[in-house]
């Protein structure tokens, strides 16, 4: 056995050493490529199209025995859910040693918001709008994955959504096509590395998903319908794809859902005709776990083999955990139905992939203990974690400026999350462990000294366990201020994870309220991974800082939020609606024939028990100091075909504490062929100003960003009056109107 897989390298060097130079490394490389794709046979070749899970952690419905099997007889070329240089090394040795022609195994992880460095949840990073951290975050994640023996993350996650209902608002950046655009190039950047280069063994593959449009699901509701027009798709929930793959992400995941009744495992329109001709997609299609399987129960096949057809004719190249692909294959191409050709083109896609991580040259070379022990939980890392969270934090109220705390005051701390470190992690914590994590209490103790915190759980996270209220109100009565850790479950956002109500559960609100009553000043500080209803929270609450799940680091990034180390620059990604009766709830919303602000009291869109505007705007976040907005010019009133605007405004931080302003440039083309949105998000500005400083914000604005898909669904722009807004959010903004000739 040994011997041939000798013979496969010696071929593959032979002609890597034999390729005469060319200039073209593509040529090269699939010369490499085909050298390996010859000599394999049918099975093999569907081996390499074959994704199993390994036993260390099932993140979906199914686990097959034995996979190690599979990889011994060249029926499985990739495995997922395997880490640490010990095993991946283990399984490699399989697959290079005792299968037939020894390829080489592709390792993929969700490594989402960290590998063992946990960073904020991903909505929360996003609320940073720091594209720098973003990618400084991919970045450590990637290093940790791959000095930990993976090659590919299945990351980023890019899904637009609108619906707080949907769990896995919590891996996105939120509603705004442009912001996520943004985000997904960083997240790219980070994860394969600035100039693209796999071979970097500190870089990992990215994966872009869910392909297409999961975000949507009817009701909010996981795996659910999603059906909606091609100009919603197009203008909304694709361009965060379309970035990724422009950053050069060489693998793309299939979402679960079906989109215009087509499941999208299944759906040719989607994986071949938009994503590899239109977007020009060079890399391999990987499916969801089991999602070609599942198109039995979406009602387009009758059994898995009708599946696996619509999958492989629809340009999908590796089944992940679905074993149809193994099981049905093969036969379909003895007889006939499908092209042994189409196999090649998979394989190929994903062998490339292999060379271009430099597997073929050493199956090993992510195998280091050495490089695993000088990256994994680094000291850097750790404090880019706990950068990146800080950054994420959204500071929602403060009255009286009761923030920032001071050190010295006797506070009493509340809530199960105040203690809690897994909570800290959030979903999709990959490799992140936390027993060795500081919890929020622990940090504010250590901070502030053990006499000045008095800690009492008083509520849990969920449930209606009233038995601690007590003595937290005797611990309140003891204090001058009150911090009270409160949100939700580390499990009751992400996948599978969907709620009728976005409410805080439990009676954490209910102690809130108890505890008001003793008129001490309340800070809430918030754990949650989607926008909650804070309605309560935001009248009974003095202040409010939304942390989300703010990782590893995140007890430290609270504590120097709430005392001012570091002051609050978190702008939300996501609208906070009163209620969830008005999602979903956005702020690129249309204006309607009857917008809210017509006279007429009762004739026009709105509702007769709650306003149309959320509690907090797409946008929204408060500092510890106060920036104003004045002077908003432009440097002129037309915008020509060719031609630029350039918009100034000043910005003037009037307040005592130096901070960090996202300022926000909107626009609106108050005329279409087709209805227009009330602001489009088109640009923001990351700017430090110190206290009393005022600086000048520019922004360029080109007809390009003003294109949109017409009536005819052409895409372009058209001539007419638009407005341009700045502001600190979606909903404070100055204006001013210019035209497009
Ligand atoms: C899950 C998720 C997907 C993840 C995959 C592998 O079902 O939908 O995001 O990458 O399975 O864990």
């Amino acid at each position: 056995m040994k011997h041939i897989s000798l013979i496969l390298f010696i071929t593959v060097f032979l002609i890597a050493a034999c390729t005469p130079s060319v200039n073209n490394t593509d040529a090269r490389l699939d010369k490499r490529v085909d050298s390996v794709l010859q000599l394999m046979t049918l099975e093999e070749k569907i081996g390499q199209m074959v994704l199993y899970t390994s036993d260390w952690d099932v993140t979906g419905p199914t686990l097959r025995e034995n996979y190690l099997d599979d990889i011994r007889k060249g029926h499985c070329g990739n495995i997922f859910n395997a880490h640490t240089v010990a095993y991946t090394r283990q399984l490699q040795k399989i697959a290079v040693e005792e299968s037939r022609l020894g390829i080489p195994l592709l390792f993929g992880y969700d490594v989402i918001h960290g590998h063992k460095t946990i960073f904020p949840i991903s909505l929360g990073e996003a609320a940073s709008w720091d594209t720098t951290a973003l990618e400084l975050s991919a970045r450590v994640s990637a290093i940790e994955a791959a000095a930990s023996g993976l090659h590919w993350t299945f990351a980023p996650m890019v899904d637009v959504s609108v619906d707080p209902r949907w769990g896995r608002v919590s891996e996105g950046a939120g509603e705004d096509p442009f912001l996520g655009s943004v985000i997904a190039r960083a997240r790219v950047r980070g994860f394969q590395g600035p100039s693209n280069d796999l071979s970097d063994t500190l870089t990992v593959l990215a994966t872009v998903k869910h392909f297409a449009a999961y975000g949507a699901p009817e009701a909010g509701r996981d795996y659910n319908t999603v059906d909606m027009s091609e100009r919603v798709f197009r203008s909304i929930y694709l361009p965060p794809y379309r970035a990724a793959i422009d950053a050069g992400a060489l693998s793309v995941m299939t979402s679960f859902n079906e989109l215009d009744g087509v499941p999208a495992t299944g759906s040719r329109y989607l994986l071949t005709d938009l994503l590899r001709t239109e977007l020009g997609f060079k890399g391999f299609v990987v499916t969801d776990y089991t999602s070609i399987n599942e198109m039995v129960d979406h009602g387009v096949a009758a059994n898995f083999a009708e599946a696996g057809l619509l999958a492989i004719h629809a340009g999908v190249d590796m089944d992940m955990q679905g074993e149809v692909y193994f099981n049905f294959l093969k036969k379909q191409v003895e007889e006939g139905l499908v092209s042994e050709k189409l196999i090649d083109e998979a394989v190929r896609r994903v062998l490339k992939v292999k060379f271009m991580l430099g597997l073929f040259d050493d199956p090993y070379r992510y195998c280091s203990e050495e490089r695993e022990k000088r990256y994994v939980y680094a000291p850097e890392h750790l404090d880019a974690a706990l950068d990146v969270a800080r950054k994420s934090m959204v500071l929602l109220k403060n009255d009286n400026q009761l923030l920032p705390l001071k050190k010295g005051e006797k506070i009493a701390v509340l809530g199960e999350l105040a203690a809690s470190t897994r909570d800290m992690l959030g979903s999709w914590k990959a490799a992140g462990d936390w027993d060795f994590m500081q919890s929020t209490l622990d940090v504010l103790r250590e901070y502030n000294g053990e006499k000045n915190v008095i800690y009492a759980e008083g509520a849990k996270k969920t449930g209606d366990d009233r038995s601690g209220f007590a003595a937290a109100l005797s611990a309140v009565r003891k204090a001058d201020k009150v911090v009270m850790v409160i949100g939700e479950d580390w499990d009751w956002s992400g996948e599978a994870a969907s709620r009728t109500s976005i409410q805080v559960p439990g009676v954490q609100t209910e102690l809130l309220a108890a505890v008001k009553k003793l008129g001490k000043p309340v800070v809430v500080v918030l754990m949650n991974g989607r926008p909650l209803d804070l309605s309560r929270e935001h009248l009974l609450a003095d202040a409010i800082l939304e942390a989300w799940y703010p990782g590893t680091m995140g007890g430290k990034a609270i504590t120097q939020v709430l005392y001012g180390e570091y002051n609050p620059s978190g702008k939300l990604p996501m609208t906070f609606p009163v209620n969830v009766g008005q999602v979903p709830l956005y702020y690129y919303a249309k204006n309607t024939g009857r917008p809210i602000y017509l006279p007429n009291p009762k004739y026009k869109s709105r509702y007769i028990d709650a306003p149309n505007d959320p509690l907090y705007p797409f946008g929204f976040g408060l500092s510890y100091t106060r920036f104003e907005y004045s002077a908003l010019k432009l440097d002129s009133k037309q915008l020509t075909a060719e031609g630029q605007l350039k918009a100034s405004v000043t910005v003037t931080n009037s307040g005592a504490y130096d901070g960090v302003e996202i300022v926000q440039w909107y626009v609106r083309d108050l005329v279409g062929s087709v209805t227009r949105p009330v602001k489009e998000l088109k640009g923001f500005n990351r700017i430090e100003l110190k206290a009393g400083e005022s600086k000048v914000v520019e922004f360029l604005l080109t007809p390009s960003q003003l294109a949109f898909y017409r009536q005819d669904m052409s895409f372009g722009t058209e001539p007419g009056d638009f407005k341009l807004f700045v502001g600190g959010n979606s909903r404070d903004v100055l204006e001013a109107p210019f035209v497009l000739k």
